[in-house]
């Protein structure tokens, strides 16, 4: 049976030149970087070209960049590492953040008892007002926390605005930029925000790899408490094999022309499935991505279906699926529980073509023609 990978949201693979990077720093470079001697210069050596790669990329300076395990820990180290830097403050965040700050956030502000937070919904398309935004702060508001590119409807937020908006108001600004690296232009020159952060997996690096931008240089509380590591910002020893995979992924997906595939898809799925609602479509949206329900199947059922048929898609958010939980994000978006419950999120790689969408959608229509069937039965 023919494999289709259509969640690249989820993770990329590996690209080879990732893989050899890796290699090549493992086999020549196996110090422990804070070590003295020359097998831990060489170690060092690895780990600084590739800060400076990374910085060169994103066009900042190479002592603003923090290496950690991925998003996730990039993220709660922003929430964590600013809360516990005060007895009190307020925190505005989107509603379509990712787990990694939303919950982050909520469950902190259950132990750091003086802190509070405000949860701004989108539009219906799945866009962030930057009024909204900046109406929710408060006099104690001390963090602004919004995605630069949504992970399920690819729709793409006034960063720029928000963070530039911040800074007038004094308020750290911080852009979750993970889905945002390798679709969008991601020039953090332009974007005056204090922290961005990154995970290497989304664009062909290596999972487990990730990094914190802390662009003004402002200092929070450490997360890691340990060698003091990383300027003592990330206590632990660094992956250096990892952070090389990073630095050799950066700039290698073009998403340029993947946008004429993802839009030829939902002309062809609509075509095809008129009750078929697509979700942010009106907003402007990362190049690759998708998303959509077809009234009356479950997300989750058609998700197994595809897989079936070779298709790896996902269903709401992929961190959540497993749990049966409908899209925050879609809810967020103010879509009934049961569009919420039915999406389904394609994310194309970069090899997408015509055959792909014609194959995908000719599945769907498969899928939704049988479990139709077997609903009128039961
Ligand atoms: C927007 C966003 N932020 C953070 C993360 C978490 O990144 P990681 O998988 O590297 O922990 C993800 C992963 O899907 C994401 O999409």
């Amino acid at each position: 049976m023919k494999q289709f990978y259509l969640d690249y949201n989820a993770t990329c693979p590996q690209l080879p030149e990732v893989t050899l990077a890796m290699q090549e720093v493992t086999k020549t470079a196996f110090g422990n970087p804070s070590s003295l001697h020359w097998a831990g210069r060489n170690a060092r050596r690895k780990l600084d070209d590739a800060r400076e790669s990374l910085a060169s990329f994103f066009k900042i300076e190479s002592g603003s960049v923090v290496f950690t395990s991925g998003g996730t820990e990039s993220n709660n180290m922003v929430i964590q590492g600013v809360m516990a830097g005060s007895n009190d403050g307020h925190i505005v965040l989107s509603a379509i953040e990712h787990p990694a700050i939303l919950q982050a956030v909520e469950q902190w502000c259950t132990r750091f008892l003086g802190w509070t937070y405000t949860v701004v919904k989108p539009n219906k398309d799945g866009c962030l007002c930057v009024e909204d935004m900046m109406n929710a702060c408060q006099e104690s508001t001390k963090l602004v926390c919004l995605m630069w590119a949504n992970n399920e409807t690819g729709v793409i937020q006034p960063v720029f605005e928000v963070a530039q908006a911040c800074r007038e108001k004094n308020i750290l600004c911080f852009v979750d930029a993970v889905q945002a690296l390798g679709k969008l232009d991601v020039n953090l020159d332009q974007l005056d925000a204090d922290f961005v952060s990154f995970s290497a997996h989304k664009i062909g690096g290596p999972r487990g790899v990730g990094a914190l931008v802390m662009k003004r240089g402002t200092a929070i509380e450490s997360l890691m408490i340990g060698g003091g590591q990383e300027r003592g910002r990330r206590s632990g020893t660094e992956n250096v094999a990892g952070a090389a995979g990073f630095a050799a992924a950066l700039g290698k997906l073009d998403y340029a022309n993947v946008v004429q595939v993802r839009d030829a898809f939902e002309a062809k799925l609509i075509k095809a499935i008129p009750s078929t609602a697509f979700f942010g479509q009106r907003g402007e949206r990362t190049p690759n991505t998708s998303m959509f329900c077809i009234p009356g199947l479950e997300g989750e059922t058609l998700l197994m279906q595809m897989d079936l048929m070779g298709f790896a898609v996902a269903s709401g958010s992929a961190c959540s699926s497993g749990k049966r939980e409908p899209s925050h994000v879609l809810r967020a978006m103010g879509a009934p529980d049961f569009q919420a419950r039915s999406s389904l999120r394609i994310s194309f790689g970069v090899d997408a073509n015509e055959q792909v969408c014609d194959a995908l959608v000719s599945a769907l229509l498969k899928v939704k023609t049988r479990l139709k069937g077997m609903s009128g039965r039961g």
